[in-house]
């Protein structure tokens, strides 16, 4: 039985106080969840985060990393730097740093070893877009950026990586995959990582769904069988709305 998790990906948002009042209103219902619960704000405020889940449950997550650990890369951020702050978790290959900053696959899988030297999971994630949908070729799309991103990691290291399948044109539209849809197509995900890195950890590893997840819709997209938690970004900016998608209850 793979654990659920859920990712709240604030992108470019959220303030210290909204961390005050996020966690006013999240921390009371974490002794209801079964989720693991994850918060990433923009690096500037891990800071304000990390001293307010202490002791909450709450792990802290980032957005992105550079793939070198120090030197002139102005405005990046060094993954000793996340790790100073608590960081557990980070996004990698987000659709819009893919598109908005040009990250290559490749820069995407240096990023990914960055991570796992460090002990920092990274949220892989891969999507395809409406046109892609559209002329079928998102399941090659999908598994293309699936196999880039993990190439030439051991089998070990894959084990240490979660992917987030998020359709770009799910993302911020109030247009959610159906549950069907995604979880075929978490189903095909799973399937390459069997063929990457054996049944045992394609078994257990965690394949989140992102795009439009709401209040509404979280129950039917996280009980679907393949489908084990999910990166949440506009819903997961208003309080009583993240706390009652951490708070649902999955079949
Ligand atoms: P959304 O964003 O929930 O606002 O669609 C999800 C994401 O981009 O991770």
């Amino acid at each position: 039985m793979r654990a659920k998790l859920v990712a709240a990906n604030w992108k470019m948002n959220g303030s210290v106080y909204l961390i005050e009042k996020m966690l006013d209103v999240l921390v009371p219902c974490m002794s209801n969840t079964t989720c693991k619960v994850v918060i990433c704000p923009p690096n500037v405020l891990l800071s304000s985060l990390k001293n307010a889940v202490e002791g909450t449950g709450i792990e802290i997550g980032a957005q992105n990393v550079h793939s070198e650990l120090s030197g002139a890369y102005t405005g990046e951020t060094s993954v000793k730097l996340l790790k100073e702050f608590g960081v557990k978790w980070c996004i990698i290959g987000h659709s819009e740093r893919r598109i908005h900053f040009e990250e290559s696959d490749d820069f995407i899988r240096s990023k990914i070893e960055t991570l796992i030297d460090h002990g920092i999971i990274p949220i892989l994630c891969i999507g395809e877009s409406l046109e892609q949908r559209d002329s079928g070729t998102h399941e090659k799309t999908v598994l293309t950026q699936l196999r880039n991103g993990l190439a030439g990691l051991s089998i070990e290291d894959q084990r240490r990586c979660v992917v987030a399948y998020e359709p770009i044109w799910a993302i911020g539209t109030g247009k959610t995959a159906s549950p069907e849809q995604a979880n075929f197509m978490h189903t095909i995900i799973r399937k390459e990582i069997k063929s990457l890195a054996g049944k045992e950890i394609a078994d257990n590893f965690q394949i989140l769904y992102g795009g439009s997840v709401n209040v509404e819709n979280t129950k039917s997209l996280l009980s679907m069988s393949e489908i084990d938690g999910a990166l949440v970004g506009g819903a997961s900016l208003i309080t009583d709305d993240f706390t009652q998608i951490v708070a649902t209850e999955f079949n």
